[in-house]
């Protein structure tokens, strides 16, 4: 018996009787080669009553399987969002130059096994777009140019002191450092410091001085995240103008971009900041 049927077979002796024992499988042959050969596909379809096509299913649903030699070993796991923020933001020539500098496609591992390619929809840093994680780590407003950069400073040769790059929160900074439901924790915080200046502009300037905030907001291109971008500047213009006595604010909270969290980061966590 070859020695990839008695793996195989072994570890279907150990999944007996457990839930998930494809995956136990398939995952116990990860780890003792460090890819999942294509001749393993048949003992274990056998071994477990199951068709080919099954695991073969399994192994392109569960796409952190390497299925070549050349991908075992050490790897680096680059995962790009593409959602509506980071796409709006360029992510779409990023992967494209990832793609092309690294010859790599989703799910697949560069021809020289060192880089993985995923994708997800949203990592809750919006704000920051567009954002990639390598090998875990997070980072924002990443261009191409800085993508290079992240990947020489990984380079498994190169020992040169890799830059600082790390995400740095700006939205989420109060985001699990505080208690969401104290307004105080939240004043302690840097919460308020905006609206105390606003308020005070207002007080000794009058309209003049909600005039003076408006110009602040547009000249500082602030703008909506829900996909049309529109300037928060004039959308408060707007409202200034309108004559009303009683104007009304409403927040819309709703996740509507699939996948995407940071509503419901914020809102849960740092809910007096909206
Ligand atoms: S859209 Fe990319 S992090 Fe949210």
């Amino acid at each position: 018996m070859k020695a990839l049927d008695k793996l195989v077979l072994r570890l279907t002796e150990e999944a007996e009787g457990r839930q998930g024992s494809l995956f136990y499988i398939l995952n116990g042959i990860n780890e003792e080669l460090g890819y999942i050969p294509d001749e393993a596909v048949l003992p274990t379809a056998e071994n477990l009553n199951i068709s080919k096509a099954e695991v073969y299913g399994f192994l392109s649903f569960f796409r952190n399987y390497k299925t070549d030699a050349a991908a075992g070993g050490a790897y680096h796991k680059i995962v790009v969002c593409r959602s509506e923020s980071c796409e709006a933001s360029g992510s779409k020539q990023l992967l494209e130059h990832i793609k092309i500098s690294l010859n790599l496609d989703f799910g697949k591992y560069s021809p020289d096994g060192k880089y993985f390619l995923d994708y997800v929809y949203c990592f809750g840093h919006c704000a920051s777009s567009p954002a990639v994680a390598v090998d875990g780590i997070l980072y924002d407003k990443v261009t191409p140019e800085v993508f290079d950069k992240i990947i020489k400073n990984l380079d498994f040769n190169n020992l040169e002191k890799p830059v600082e790059l790390k995400s740095q929160s700006l939205i989420f900074k109060r985001c699990g450092n505080i208690n969401p439901l104290s307004a105080s924790d939240y004043a302690d915080n840097g919460g308020f410091n905006a609206l105390r200046r606003v308020i005070g502009e207002i007080k000794s300037k009058g309209d003049e001085g909600k005039l003076l905030f408006i110009n602040e907001l547009k000249q500082s291109k602030l703008k909506g995240r829900g996909g049309a971008g529109f300037p928060a500047g004039i959308k408060w213009e707007t409202v200034f103008k309108e004559k009303s006595a009683v104007k009304y604010i409403i927040c819309n909270a709703d996740e509507g971009d699939s996948g995407a969290y940071a509503d419901r980061i914020i809102l849960e966590n740092d809910p007096v900041s909206v």
